[in-house]
């Protein structure tokens, strides 16, 4: 963090090493109950803009604080997800607690159970947590494996969950076409019922502004309508003025090409997993939880595309 200011004040915590066992480096008195982990993302940085908005003081916890969004009454403070002296110290008052799902990694789900044990040692009474659609000890799509011991490690601890089990990002599928021009995966016609990143985080605010309401509750966030990976592809060309294919690959195809990329085996099965899973339908069907909690549906893909890619001028066809 660069400069104190009253709204973004510099905390003593801030320089030091969040991971360190301690001496413990307690939040200031007056923090925020109402805090947020993965504020320095795309999902926590939009929940925390969009609960400052509405006048939330938050407190927001990052490994890198000093990139945490500057939002009015936020206190920003250090923090891994670890059982530490300092990490249970920065959790002390906090009363509902965003916890967003970390990168994939092997250490993942020992990560999660970290801060699920400081949090619950901290005192903190609801965690709200971005698991995934499908979580399941025996998910094809492994990363989802991640989520259901995530959710039986908060189940155990005692505290208040709210679960937001979104499914695979419309704009992870969209970023494959725009980006790498194709979708290219053993997904075969298998359907997938994809969400906006901004209705889980609109979601997820909502969710925050009146925890008490969510409690115990599981919300599976979808879209509107289960898609194929030729439906996003078609959808995608006829905005985009060119065609974008839908390469149904087998799955010594799907491994084949992806080792071109230096990766690990649990990177190369999370990525093929992706599309055996869609095949497989673990990841169809249609949720009513966005409505139920907005009050109005979920976007769909072209209501997605509307906002992010223009029509081809030529003939404004779409
Ligand atoms: N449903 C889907 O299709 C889908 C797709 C992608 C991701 N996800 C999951 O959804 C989560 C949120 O999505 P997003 O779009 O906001 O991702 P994002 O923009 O990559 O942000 C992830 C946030 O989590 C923090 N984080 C990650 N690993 C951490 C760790 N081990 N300890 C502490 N903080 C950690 C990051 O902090 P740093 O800035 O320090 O890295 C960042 O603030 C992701 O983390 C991922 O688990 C779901």
């Amino acid at each position: 963090m660069s400069a104190a200011s009253p709204d973004h004040p510099v905390n003593p915590a801030d320089s030091a090493d969040p991971a360190s066992p301690g001496p413990a480096s307690p939040a200031p008195a007056h923090a925020p109950a109402l805090a947020l982990t993965g504020v320095t993302g795309y999902l926590g940085g939009t929940v925390a803009r969009r609960l400052a908005e509405a006048g939330t003081p938050l407190r927001l916890l990052a490994r890198r604080p000093q990139a945490a969004p500057r939002v009015p009454g936020s206190c920003a403070l250090p923090i891994t997800y670890s059982d530490t002296p300092r990490v249970r110290a920065v959790l002390e008052g906090v009363r509902t607690l965003l916890m967003v799902s970390a990168h994939e990694s092997p250490s993942r789900v020992e990560e999660h159970r970290g801060l699920i044990s400081a949090a619950r040692a901290a005192g903190v009474e609801h965690v709200v947590y971005t698991s995934f659609y499908g979580a399941s000890t025996e998910a094809v799509f492994t990363l989802s494996r991640d989520h259901a011991l995530t959710e039986e490690a908060l189940a155990a601890s005692g505290m208040e969950v709210t679960i937001l089990r979104d499914n695979f990002y419309t704009d992870f599928f969209v970023d494959l076409c725009t980006q790498g021009g194709e979708i290219r995966g053993p997904a075969g016609q298998g359907v997938c019922s994809t969400v906006t990143r901004a209705d889980v985080a609109e979601v997820a605010a909502a969710v925050l502004s009146d925890p008490g309401r969510w409690r115990g509750r599981v919300l599976d966030l979808t879209g509107p309508e289960d898609l194929s990976m030729e439906d996003i592809t078609r959808a995608v060309s006829r905005r985009l003025g060119r065609p974008v294919p839908y390469v149904d690959q087998t799955l010594e195809e799907a491994y084949a090409t992806r080792r071109a990329w230096p990766a690990e085996q649990w990177e190369y099965d999370a990525w093929v997993s992706t599309y055996t899973a869609v095949r497989d339908g673990e990841q169809s069907g249609v949720s009513g939880a966005v409505e139920e909690v907005l009050g109005r549906g979920p976007q769909s893909l072209e209501d997605y595309l509307d906002r992010a890619l223009t029509s081809p001028p030529a003939d404004g066809s779409r």
